[in-house]
C-alpha cells in the first residue's frame, strides 16, 4: 500500500495483569494484522489504570508484562509505535486543554462511567479522573490524528464521544482534529472457561503465558453441553462452550466436530483434549518468543524508550496546533 494512503490506528489497553485468550482473540490478533495496512500506535494506558484504584503498586510490573505479551503475539516495534501513556506528557497537556470545553453533562451520561460507579460503590467518591476517563481517551486518539480505532462494542460510546469532542473543538477553534472511525472487532467476545465473562477475578481465563500443562488442566475444567450426561447422548454444540472455543482456535475441524458431537460420535473428554492441543499449537510460538524476550529486560526498556520518543514527536505537533488554535501561543 502506498505510504500516503495508509491510515493511522491508535488503540490501547490498561495494564491490569497478564493478557488472556479473550484479549488475543478479541483485540491483539487484530492489532497484529492491522500493522500490514496502517501506521499503528499502541498504547499502554497506565494513566487510565489509575482511574479506579488507589493501590498503584502493580502497575509498573504490569506494564512490562503487557509489553511482553504484545511482542510475543507479534506486535513489531520496528513498524508500530509501542509506548506508555504517562511517558508522553503531551497527553496530560491536551487533556487539560480539551477538558475546558467538554460539558460535564456529556461525561455523566457515559454508560461505562455509570457502571463503574455502581460496580465499585463509588456514589460520593468517584474521582475527577474517572469522570474524565473518556476525555483522556479522546486525547489518546486525537493526538496521533488516528483515522481509525479498533475497539470492542463496549468502547463504542467512548469513540462516539471522541468524535463529538473533535467536532466541538473544530467548530469553536478551527479544524485541528480528525473524527476517527470505529473499527469494530468482528470476533464475538470469548467467554471464560465457565461460560461467564472471561476475567482474572473469576479465575476462568487461559493466559497467553500459561504453560502447555496449565492449558490442558484448565481446558479439562470447561463446562460442556449440560444436557449431555452420557457418552452415548447426542450433544448440542451450539450450547457448548468447548465447541465455541474450537470454532475460534481449531476452525479447520469445527464443522466435523459439530456433526460428530450431534451424532454422539465423539466424547467430551476427547473433544477437550483436541481443544487443548489446538490452543497450545496457537500459543507455542508466543511462549517461545516470550521466554526469549523475558531474558532481555534491557531490550524491553529500549522498545518503550523508542516508542515514547516517536510518540512525542507526533503528539507534540498536535498539541502545538491545538495550543495555537485556542490562541494561547505568545508569538503568533
Ligand atoms: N478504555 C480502553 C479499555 O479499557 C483502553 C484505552 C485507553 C483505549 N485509551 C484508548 C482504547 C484509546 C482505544 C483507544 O479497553
Ligand atoms: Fe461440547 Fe465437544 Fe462435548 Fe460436543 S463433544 S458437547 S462440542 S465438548
Amino acid at each position: 500500500m502506498a505510504e500516503q494512503t495508509k491510515g493511522t490506528i491508535l488503540s490501547g489497553m490498561r495494564p491490569t495483569g497478564p493478557l488472556h485468550l479473550g484479549n488475543l482473540a478479541g483485540a491483539l490478533a487484530n492489532w497484529v494484522a492491522l500493522q500490514e495496512d496502517y501506521h499503528c500506535y499502541y498504547e499502554i494506558a497506565d494513566l487510565h489504570a489509575l482511574t479506579d484504584r488507589t493501590d498503584t503498586s502493580a502497575i509498573r510490573g504490569d506494564r512490562l508484562e503487557i509489553l511482553l505479551d504484545w511482542l510475543a503475539a507479534g506486535l513489531d516495534p520496528e513498524r508500530s509505535v509501542l509506548f506508555v501513556q504517562s511517558e508522553v506528557p503531551e497527553h496530560a497537556l491536551l487533556d487539560t486543554l480539551l477538558g475546558m470545553f467538554v460539558p460535564v453533562s456529556w461525561l455523566e451520561r457515559v454508560p461505562t462511567y455509570k457502571e463503574k460507579v455502581r460496580e465499585l460503590g463509588l456514589d460520593e467518591s468517584a474521582s475527577f479522573g474517572l469522570l474524565g476517563y473518556p476525555v483522556l481517551q479522546a486525547v489518546d486518539i486525537m493526538i496521533y490524528r488516528a483515522t481509525a480505532v479498533p475497539v470492542g462494542e463496549d468502547q463504542l460510546p467512548h469513540l462516539e464521544l471522541t468524535r463529538e469532542i473533535a467536532r466541538r473543538f473544530n467548530h469553536l477553534f478551527g479544524e485541528v482534529f480528525l473524527e476517527p472511525q470505529a473499527l469494530l472487532t468482528e470476533t464475538p467476545r470469548l467467554p471464560g472457561l465457565d461460560g461467564r465473562k472471561m476475567s482474572k477475578s473469576y479465575e476462568n481465563a487461559v493466559y497467553l503465558k500459561d504453560s502447555a500443562a496449565e492449558v490442558e488442566k484448565k481446558v479439562q475444567t470447561m463446562f460442556t453441553d449440560p444436557k449431555r450426561v452420557y457418552r452415548r447422548d447426542p450433544g448440542h454444540p451450539d450450547e457448548c462452550n468447548v465447541y465455541l472455543y474450537r470454532r475460534v482456535f481449531d476452525a479447520v475441524n469445527a464443522d466435523e466436530v459439530y456433526e460428530d458431537c450431534q451424532a454422539a460420535g465423539i466424547g467430551c473428554t476427547d473433544c477437550k483434549l483436541a481443544l487443548a492441543r489446538a490452543i497450545n499449537e496457537h500459543l507455542e510460538p508466543l511462549r517461545e518468543r516470550r521466554v526469549a524476550l523475558a531474558s532481555q529486560p534491557d531490550r524491553l526498556h529500549e522498545v518503550l524508550d523508542d516508542g515514547a520518543r516517536r510518540a512525542r514527536e507526533t503528539a507534540g505537533r498536535t498539541y502545538q496546533a491545538a495550543y495555537e488554535a485556542v490562541q494561547l501561543s505568545r508569538r503568533k
